[in-house]
This record gives structure tokens, sequence and C-alpha cells, in this order.
């Protein structure tokens, strides 16, 4: 079946090993970091990903999947090596590509005739290209410096499904031999295959990120004009899903969107579009509304609280969305830094990322208990769609503020039963 290395055992790289060795190929995943290595070896999962256990032991259980330290350790035997390094933000909003020409030069006299580099990571525009040159600068034989770009889709959270059934796969090489090697790999899988070239493949990436951006703002500019009319949004969405056109995914408007896609992605293809002398106005729009949607929130609590100065405000929820531990980019932090700038005592409770969290925000309390957060605030602010946030005991929350006010920025709560009990309620365009 061809032996595969995936190089950087992070979300996309984990969840690529795993489920690769799930699909039969033998795999080996290299990682620079020892610590990791010995207990990915161990069967621990250093990532909160629904089925990822499991599936590691699996892997490891049937001796198709192991983890080495150091990328030449697994390219040298491998048919295909799947770049999974991180591409980071860079000063300028451009991809930052470092690590991925580190790996490509250090592999690079290692491969063997006829082995495939995968560009998995997402990469901007030229990058298939640009890997093909460090590789052959950096000493791979002619024959060995085939590259492609098969760009992943994979949600946090529900990665492992994404990719065992995925909506399509897309893999962008010049030769045509090559990819349908490349989509060998993938034979088992029940999804459209679609073969290109390697530009539109890296854009097909960032098109459908910026895309999904562009559904969220909007949906969340309809919701802050929904305000304003007295319409609910929820309805609104509801009834725009229906049209086949449009769909119902992506229409839940929130505090912003966040995480480690979005956000790097779009500053990416605003980069390339200015780079290209192109300028992408609708996306620049689409960022902007973003950024003051998380500044509307936190307008919003201190309208409720009668101003923030010297108030304490119970969170709930870190992470920038529900069924992750990934803190990246989370707007629950850019809400909650803004709090305490405004000189707002915050006390936050997170079900799986609290004590990292209290590392990243000076001055952020953290607790172990939801209610607990609430003792004495002013008011509690629901930032992350967890689904246990929806089963509260509310007359407990009631109890324990200081006056029941509550600010559900992902629309998650019931208004007319809190009204009920007493909250002042406050969602998103509702
Ligand atoms: C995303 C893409 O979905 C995935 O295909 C890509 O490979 C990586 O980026 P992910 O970052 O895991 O995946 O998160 P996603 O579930 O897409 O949510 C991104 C952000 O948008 C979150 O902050 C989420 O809360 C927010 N969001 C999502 C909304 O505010 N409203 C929505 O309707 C959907």
């Amino acid at each position: 079946m061809g032996d595969v290395a995936v190089i950087g055992a992070g979300y996309v790289g984990l969840t690529t090993a795993v489920c690769l060795a799930h699909l039969g190929h033998d795999v080996i995943c290299a990682d620079i970091d020892e610590d990791r290595v010995g207990r990915l070896n161990k069967g621990e999962v250093p990532i909160l990903e629904d089925g990822l256990p499991e599936l590691l032991a699996e892997g490891l259980s049937s001796r198709r999947l192991r983890f080495v330290v150091g990328a030449k350790n697994a390219s040298s035997v491998a048919d295909f090596v799947f770049l999974c390094v991180p591409t980071p933000q860079g000063d300028d909003g451009s991809a930052d590509l470092s690590f991925v020409d580190a790996v490509a030069r250090e592999i690079a006299s290692t491969l063997r005739p006829g082995t495939v580099v995968i560009n998995k990571s997402t990469m901007p525009v030229g990058s298939t290209r640009r890997v093909q040159r460090v590789l052959s600068e950096a000493g791979a034989p002619p024959e060995a410096a085939l590259v492609a770009s098969n760009p992943e889709f994979l949600r946090e959270g529900s990665s492992v499904r994404d990719f065992l059934q995925p909506n399509r796969v897309v893999i962008g090489c010049t030769d045509t031999s090559v990819a349908v090697r490349v989509s060998e790999l993938y034979k088992n899988l029940n999804a459209p295959i679609l073969v290109t070239d390697p530009a539109s493949a890296e854009m097909i990436k960032y098109a459908s990120n910026a895309f999904l951006a562009t559904k969220i703002s909007f949906v969340n500019a309809i919701a802050n004009l929904c305000e304003a009319v007295d319409a609910d949004v929820r309805e609104v969405a509801l009834g725009m899903g229906y049209d086949q056109r449009i769909g119902f995914e992506f229409l839940y408007p929130g505090p912003g969107y966040g995480g480690s896609c979005f956000p790097k992605d779009t500053a990416a293809l605003l980069y390339a579009a200015e780079q290209s002398g192109y300028d992408f106005s609708l996306l620049k729009g689409v960022v902007r509304v973003n950024e003051e949607q998380h500044e509307r929130m936190v307008t919003k609590l201190g309208a409720l609280v009668g101003g923030l100065a010297g108030r304490t405000i119970g969170v709930w929820g870190l992470t920038f969305k529900a069924n992750t531990d990934d803190l990246r980019d989370s707007p629950a932090l850019v809400i909650v830094r803004r709090l305490i700038e405004e000189g707002a005592t915050v006390r936050a409770y997170d079900p799986a990322a609290g004590e990292r969290a209290a590392a990243l925000v000076p001055g952020l309390e953290v607790g172990s208990d939801p209610y607990e957060v609430c003792q004495g605030a002013d008011a509690l602010a629901v930032l992350t769609e967890w689904d246990e946030f929806r089963w509260m005991n509310f007359d407990r929350v009631a109890e324990m503020l200081q006056t029941p006010t509550v600010l559900d920025t992902r629309n998650i709560l019931d208004p007319a039963a809190l009204r009920r009990q007493g909250f002042t309620y406050e969602g998103v365009g509702r």
C-alpha cells in the first residue's frame, strides 16, 4: 500500500497519521518534540480530539503506526511524505513557511526515487513549486522531488470523522501519474477526488476558509441589524437556510470566528491579494466585521452592568469553540483581555483549557467550577458553546450572581425560561 511518513504530530499531522494507519497504510509520524513522541508511542494523546485515542491505540497495536524524533528518520523509508508542520501568520499577515522550508531541506537528501512529498498544511499559492525548488536545491535527486498539494479540511473536534468521511479530496499536481498515486492513498474513502493543478488546489483551501469566514461575518452583521429592527436572527437564518443555495451551516451568529485557521488564512489571502495587486475589499470587510463583533460583546456587557470598571464578570468558556482544548485566536480570550483592560475582574471556567488560559491572560482568574465563578459576579458571559452550559441549574446561578444577568454570545440558552427565572438576558441578534 505504500509506506507513509507524516512530518509533524500536531492537530493535522496526528489526525493524518492515525487515519492513514486506520486505512491500512504503514505510517511513521515524526516530530521534533521528544517528549511528545515518547508519549504518543505509549498511546497518550496530547490534544482533545474525538476518536483520536481509539485510532492511536489501534495503530500502535497493529504496528502500522509509530512515532519517531526527527523528520529524516521517517522520510528515508517512505513512498509518501506528508508535510504537516505549522505555517503560522507572519508579522505582515503572510504565511510563514520557515518550518516547511526547514523540513524540506532536512529530508531532501534522504528521499528515495519516486517518493512524493505532499503539502498537507495550509500553504499559500505557489508553495508546491517552492517545496519542489527547496528539495532540488538541497540535494534531492530529480526523480525524488515530486511534490503535490493535498490540503486538509479538518474541523477541530471532529477531525477524525472529517478525515475518514470527507466531502472531497483535493490533489494538486502537475504530473497526473503522481496525482493518481496520491489518490490511491484515499481509495477506501467514499469521496469525490478532485485532481487539479497545484495553484488551484492551494487556492481551493484558502477560498473555502475565506468563504466560511464570510458566511459567519455575514450572519453576524445580519444579527446586529436584527437587534436594531427587532427581528430574531435565528428565525432569519432558518428561513435563509432552507434555500439549498445558502444552506443551514455556518449561519450561527456569535462573538466572531476564531481558531487556528480562519484568522490566519484570511490574513494570508489578503496578503496574497495585495501582492498580486487585487484589492479584496470584500474579505477586508469580513475581517473587520469579525473584529468589531468581538468588541461588540464587550460593549454589550458594559451596557448590561452599567460600565465595566470595578465590576466582576463570570465567564463560561474560553476555547475558540466547543469540544476542543485549543485556545489559538479564541474570541473568548480577546473579549476577556478587553474586559480586564476596561477594569473588570474576570473569573472564568472552561471544561478543557482553563489552566492554560490563565497562563496566557495576565489577571484572569480561573476556577474549576462553573457555579463558583459566578459567585458575587455582576453578570455571567457565555463565550463558548460547550454543551454542558445548556444544562446548568440556573436557579443556582441566579443565587450566586449579584444580579441575575447573562450575556449569551452563542445563543445557546433559552431566553424565555431565563427571563421567567428573573434573569436579564441578552443574546446576539435575538
Ligand atoms: C476550520 C474549517 O472548518 C476547516 O475546514 C479548516 O480545515 C480549518 O478551519 P476549525 O478552525 O476547527 O475548522 O473550526 P470551525 O468549526 O470551522 O469554526 C471556526 C470558528 O467559527 C469558531 O470560532 C466557531 O465558533 C466559529 N463559527 C462557526 C461561528 O461563529 N458560527 C458558525 O456558524 C460556525
